[in-house]
């Protein structure tokens, strides 16, 4: 099969690797990809917003099937769009995107069919944030209700941060969201929980838990994850029973009931509070650097797995997990998720030597003259698998050393929590 897989980070990355592993992937191209897909598939600079240029490369390229890695294009119809000419795509249509495109579309639909998640309010204006505040104990998280690049929530300790935050939303500064979801904050311990669904069934997808915030011991502004693992030791069998039960299957009811079934990778992001499930997000694709530790524990075949998803057969194959563990510590360009330099180069990369136990999955990078330079945020996923944390982040951390770049950060303490337990 010809694949054409749409994203440029460490999450595209590691599909990227996964599909080039399969049986059945010939030629592989990567719209943009970055300086680690080169190596695997032939990168395309293109704007995939852009869907007539889009569907003109895939024909070009005869490609058989597309894998959407980021949130934009799906949200924004990408599946649909490709469907309606008769492109054979993997993800979920623009209406079932909005479980992530809208906050308020995802809160409304919780509430409709009683699935548990922090109690809210949708605030058009200012009026509505006052009424909600008379009621609600502090803090409070106030969400921008559209995209924004995981910049579009903050945990307000007052009301006058509550207030300035919303203001700032109303006036526009995020141009998906007219309005925004205020939310009662949730004390527990937070887990990723993933699925691969088809309109009939859907399987098992991993759990990781990352760490979203910028600095050590999870303090500073919220970044889009500087290191993950899996699996999520916290993800217990009568959770996972609770999570399917309570969250996942009224959700996918009440897709199909409108008539938009939903298809694709399913993130369901949890706050576990003395081992119940509280829903606080969905992601309509996989996550990133959730993808980057769930991806090399996967032992079937990538390729086939869509093939049956796309088939309606999902019941039909088993997937199978390998018992290692997996850790990923992001390096991140200095200044991030602040302003940061681009262009900034990654000298000792080259001599990096992978092996089976220790791999590097590229982010914002790209090459110039066959040289390795940064070109985001978030630089590199290094990356390691092992039987027990405590010797998977040692690998690491020995790895960052080796790389030694200057113009980077990372946070030593990844896995805090299981390093202390496993
Ligand atoms: P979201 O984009 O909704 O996932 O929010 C980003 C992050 O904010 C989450 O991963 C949580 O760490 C935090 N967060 C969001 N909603 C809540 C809540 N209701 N209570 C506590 N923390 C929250
Ligand atoms: N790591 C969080 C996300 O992918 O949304």
């Amino acid at each position: 099969m010809n694949i054409a897989l749409i994203g440029s980070g460490g999450r595209e990355h590691a599909l990227c690797q996964k599909i080039h592993d399969s049986k059945l992937s010939k030629k592989i191209i990567c719209i943009p990809g970055n300086a680690g897909t080169t190596k695997i598939a032939q990168n395309i600079n293109l704007d995939f917003l852009n869907f007539q240029k889009l569907l003109k490369t895939i024909k070009f390229h005869k490609i058989d099937l597309v894998i959407i890695g980021p949130e934009e294009p799906l949200v924004k119809g990408l599946v649909d769009y490709l469907k309606r000419h008769k492109v054979r795509v993997f993800g979920p249509n623009q209406y079932a995107a909005k479980l992530e495109g809208s906050k308020a579309f995802m809160k409304s639909l919780c509430k409709k069919n009683n699935i548990p998640t922090a109690q809210f309010k949708i605030c058009k204006n200012k009026k509505d944030v006052n009424n909600f505040l008379k009621n609600s104990n502090l803090p409070v998280v106030v969400k921008a209700d559209g995209l924004a690049a995981g910049k579009g929530v903050t945990i307000c300790k007052n009301k006058k941060k509550i207030l300035n935050v919303s203001n700032e939303i109303f006036k526009g500064k995020f141009k998906t969201s007219k309005k925004l979801v205020l939310e009662e904050f949730l004390e527990g311990e937070e887990a990723s929980y993933f699925l691969i669904v088809d309109k009939k069934n859907f399987k098992f997808f991993g759990s990781a838990q990352d760490h979203k915030r910028v600095k050590e011991k999870d303090k500073g502004p919220n970044t889009g994850g500087m290191g993950a693992y899996s699996p999520a030791p916290i993800i217990n069998k009568n959770l996972e029973k609770k999570i399917i039960q309570k969250i996942v299957n009224p959700t996918l009811a009440a897709l199909k009931e409108k008539k938009k079934p939903y298809t694709g990778f399913l993130y369901v992001g949890l706050m576990i509070k003395n081992n119940e499930p509280y829903l606080i997000e969905y992601n309509v694709r996989m996550g990133d650097p959730e993808c980057q530790v769930i991806i090399p524990r996967l032992s079937t075949d990538i390729v086939s797995i869509f093939d049956k998803a796309l088939k309606d057969e999902l019941h039909k194959i088993n997937i199978k997990w390998k018992k290692t563990k997996c850790m990923t510590i992001v390096l991140c360009s200095k200044g991030y998720p602040g302003k940061y330099k681009k262009n900034k180069k990654i000298k000792q990369l080259k001599k990096f030597k992978s092996n089976k136990r220790s791999f590097i999955f590229h982010a914002g990078t790209k090459l110039i003259d066959n040289q390795i330079f940064s070109n985001g945020g978030r630089v590199l996923n290094v990356t390691s698998i092992g039987k027990k944390f405590k010797t998977i982040r040692k690998n690491i951390l020995k790895d960052i050393k080796e790389i030694n770049w200057k113009d980077g950060f990372f946070r030593k303490d990844i896995g805090w929590r299981v390093i202390k337990k496993w």
